[in-house]
């Protein structure tokens, strides 16, 4: 049985030609998308499209609800290849992608949902969509999470001044469909404004200004190697300067005891000062060989830092020449994360939305400090955001990303609710 839940009901009655919702991950959009679907192909001949950002996701997110909510009203089977379905009143339901939206041209419309439209090509709209509307005086519903202030932020802006249209905003918790337990665990594993992104549908703005911008002073504490936990060394294979952190990850809180920063040196140099750095804990440690957990860049295994071999072939040879003195394990991944995932883990950890903060600095990791208060994000000419770390400085951002794979690995997000990394391309 159908049941829209209060906030999707008021979108669904709501009698405008245009209607706009942001909702929060997993308010129950797709499944609104759906009934309107079937409401307004319910008639002969009336035609309905559901449009995501590439027919791939429309595919996966959409086609199997909505063959489950329409089956007992099919008049044949759907079809698989054209994502099609007819319905024994005469209408028709289809799913079609925004990647490729001039191959949507032809088709007369009297009802089109976007969903995702925040990741949608907004072109798909202006050029194709809205003139199919036009012979059947048909409805739009655009629906999606902000990313942003990007177009969909401008149509709702733009929505709000218009009398034929319609804006609505929900909060996930609002949408009904995730549990109190589930709420507190996006809590814990997001920074606060992928949070208020996410889940309380906010527009927020990302990629501009500090990119560690919940970092402060009170996070600078003097620390201790602590035998009991593992020693963690994670790298970034820049040339000039060569970064690395000494760090341990000690009950879920990452602390940063010291860093290494090179000029103009080789990975030869760069494992030598890491055996200088340890000596003392090697020597003091009374279980046989020093734990150490490797982290680092994916490209360091495509790099040839010198005639022949790979930066991480250089640093595994280093390990495997000193076994009596390290036991190392390495947690490399096969390629490095999108950049955004990457600092938006990081931020998670410096202070998840629930304010707790998980990340200790030693006073003397002085070029990570630097990049934790300074690294901003790029801005074009017009000082808008192009969604890119500013790596003006030479000496910036290295550090701060050798932090970053550790955590990255450690403590990713695991997209279980909401969380949309970008390989998802979402
Ligand atoms: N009215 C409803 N009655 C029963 N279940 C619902 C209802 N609305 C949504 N759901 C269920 O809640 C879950 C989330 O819904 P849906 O996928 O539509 O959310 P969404 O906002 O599109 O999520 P996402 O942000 O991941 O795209 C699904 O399992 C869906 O079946
Ligand atoms: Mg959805």
């Amino acid at each position: 049985m159908i049941r829209l839940k209060g906030p999707q009901r008021q979108v669904f009655l709501s009698p405008h030609r245009f209607r706009l919702l942001v909702a929060g991950r997993r308010f129950g959009k797709t499944y609104l998308a759906n009934v309107e679907l079937f409401r307004a192909a319910s008639g002969p001949g009336r035609n309905a499209w559901y449009v995501a950002p590439t027919y791939r996701q429309a595919k996966r997110i959409a086609w199997n609800p909505l063959k489950q909510l329409t089956r007992p009203y099919w008049a044949s089977k759907p079809q698989e290849t054209d994502l099609r379905i007819e319905l024994k009143g005469g209408g028709t339901i289809a799913l079609r992608g925004a990647d490729r939206y001039d191959s949507l041209r032809g088709e007369g419309l009297d009802f089109v949902v976007l969903d995702e439209y925040a990741s949608m090509a907004p072109a798909a709209w202006t050029e194709v969509l809205r003139p199919a509307l036009a012979d059947r005086q048909g409805k739009a519903l655009f629906i999606g999470t902000p990313h942003g202030f990007n177009h969909f932020y401008d149509l709702r802006e733009a929505a709000q001044e218009q009398s034929d249209w319609a804006t609505f905003r929900f909060t996930t918790e609002e949408g009904g469909n995730v549990s109190a337990e589930e709420l507190r665990s996006a809590l814990r594993e997001l920074d606060e404004r992928v949070y208020r992104q996410e889940f309380r549908a906010s527009f927020e703005n990302l990629t501009s200004g500090r990119v560690y911008y919940a970092f402060d002073r009170t996070d600078i504490q003097p620390l201790e190697y602590d035998p009991r936990f593992a020693l963690c060394w994670s790298l970034d294979f820049n040339i000039d300067p060569a970064c690395s952190v000494l760090c341990q990850v000690v009950h879920g809180h990452v602390q940063v005891l010291d860093e290494i920063a090179l000029r103009d040196s080789s990975t030869y140099d760069v494992c030598k000062q890491f055996a200088s750095r340890t000596r003392e804990w090697v020597e003091s440690f009374n279980h046989g060989a020093l734990p150490v957990h490797v982290y680092g860049d994916a490209t360091g295994d495509s790099r040839k830092s010198s005639a022949s071999r790979t930066d991480w072939q250089i640093v595994r040879d280093f390990f495997a020449g000193n076994g009596r003195e390290y036991k190392a394990t390495f947690r490399i991944p096969s390629r490095n994360p999108e950049v955004k995932d990457r600092i938006n883990c990081v931020n998670a950890i410096i202070s998840n939305a629930g304010g707790q903060r998980r990340l200790a600095v030693s006073p003397k990791c002085k070029q990570l400090i630097r990049d934790l208060e300074q690294v901003s994000w790029k801005t074009d000419a017009n000082g808008s955001s192009i969604g890119d770390l500013d790596r003006s400085d030479r000496l910036r951002t290295h550090l701060s990303d050798a932090l970053g794979y550790l955590i990255v690995w450690d403590f990713p997000m695991r997209a279980k609710i909401g969380y949309r990394p970008e390989w998802l391309g979402m």
